[in-house]
């Protein structure tokens, strides 16, 4: 596992913030097929990036994206925005065990952060969207998040002409669902997480982490512990399923995977998470059972819950109380830096 976080082609250049911010640079003269190239925090590479080629990425796409993004008129009653359960404040999730949506409905599963997505071609917790364009209309139609059909949402939208012009510019065409999809979907890959203490760390500055922290990765990676055969890589997924027994102690509970595929094997596997900026994202799980990172390694240390589908890769770790706390203090290690964020995506909600 060594060399994946060893990676130094990755780490050419340092950027300073986290999260590419499209709100400067609002000049109307950008060209509409402008191409807009990413600049990819320390610890992200572009090679794996999931860019479809009938997607490129232009600024006023990724601009026309953000403003849907928080548009609460995608919903039947014109009260819940993506960003209400994907908040941009709370890690880009909503600080819930399950999310809650249209009237207040409760969904059984909770919003999973949205950062790094260009990272992944599936996507939600069960991998059933292929694309991030494909995700997009999931919730716009689930009946407890936006509650819409296709055809209301059209025609509430329509009657903005700012907005209409919007999609003549970028798509050359009047408000469609399928413009509205690639928008988002566009927006959604410029939230990127990097740079954290632990991006700092792994690429030569021997203080940007604690020495329990350093103790935690060790840990992480070892052999006995091998939190990496599962979170791997830049963005810390193998983006595989993997049964770990969360859920399964309840009656009735989510079969995940296998509600895509009908594979037994498939049965309770869950897609695995980033870890990037996990600090920031509790509840934690597809169900928001566990409400710290202590109650997450105390999990991992039982060998998470017992049932017929558990996953080979787990097993009871025996850690002392130490080995938690640095295991704890290397995932706090891999929240992205960035001050400003909330401030900057405040300005953009509102605009
Ligand atoms: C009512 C709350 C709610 C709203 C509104 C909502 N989401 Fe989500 N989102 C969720 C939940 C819950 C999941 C996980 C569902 C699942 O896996 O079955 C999710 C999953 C996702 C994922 C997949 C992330 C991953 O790691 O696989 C993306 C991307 C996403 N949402 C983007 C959006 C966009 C874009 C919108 C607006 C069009 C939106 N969401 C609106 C709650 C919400
Ligand atoms: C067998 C593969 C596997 C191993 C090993 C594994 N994980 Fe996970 N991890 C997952 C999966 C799958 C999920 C999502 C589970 C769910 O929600 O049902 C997850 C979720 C998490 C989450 C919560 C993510 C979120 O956004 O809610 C954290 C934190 C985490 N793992 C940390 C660790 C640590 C630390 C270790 C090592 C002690 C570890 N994992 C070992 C597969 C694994």
């Amino acid at each position: 596992m060594k060399e994946k976080f060893k990676n130094k082609k990755i780490f050419h250049f340092i950027y300073p913030i986290i999260f590419i911010f499209i709100s400067v640079n609002c000049s109307n003269k950008i060209k509409p097929t402008e191409k807009f190239s990413l600049n990819f925090p320390l610890g992200l590479d572009s090679l794996i990036a999931q860019i479809p080629k009938d997607n490129p990425l232009t600024l006023k796409k990724i601009k026309l994206g953000r403003k849907l993004f928080f548009d609460k008129r995608l919903s039947v009653d014109e009260q819940i925005a993506c960003a209400d359960c994907h908040n941009p404040l709370l890690g880009f999730a909503d600080g819930r065990s399950f999310a809650k949506g249209f009237e207040e409905m409760e969904g059984t599963r909770s919003a999973p952060t949205i950062i790094n997505r260009l990272f992944s071609k599936k996507q939600f917790w069960d991998g059933r969207a292929a694309s991030l364009e494909e995700q997009v209309i999931g919730p716009i139609l689930n009946p407890i998040e936006m509650n819409n059909t296709k055809e209301n949402v059209i025609k509430v939208l329509s009657k903005d002409v700012s907005l209409k012009n919007d999609f003549k510019e970028v798509f050359g065409s009047d408000i469609t669902i399928i413009g509205i999809q690639k928008a988002i979907a566009s927006f959604e890959r410029t939230i990127l997480s990097g740079n954290s203490p632990f991006d700092r760390f792994i690429t030569g500055d021997s203080t940007a982490i604690s020495l329990s922290a350093k103790k935690g990765f060790l840990l992480f990676k070892s052999e006995r512990v091998n939190c990496v055969a599962c979170h791997k890589g830049q963005n810390f997924t193998d983006e595989l399923y993997h049964n770990t027994g969360i859920g399964t102690d309840k009656k009735d509970y989510d079969f995940g995977r296998f509600i895509v595929t009908k594979n037994d094997s498939d049965i309770a596997r869950f897609k695995t998470s980033t870890l990037r900026d996990i600090a920031r994202t509790a509840p934690f799980m597809h169900d928001g059972s566990l409400r710290t990172l202590k109650e997450v390694i105390e999990f991992y240390d039982k060998g998470g819950i017992k049932n017929p589908n558990l996953s080979d890769k787990m097993k009871p770790l025996k850690l002392t109380e130490e080995e938690k706390d640095n295991l704890i203090e290397f995932l706090r290690s891999l929240s992205g830096m960035n001050p400003l964020a909330a401030d900057k995506i405040q300005t953009m909600s509102s605009n």
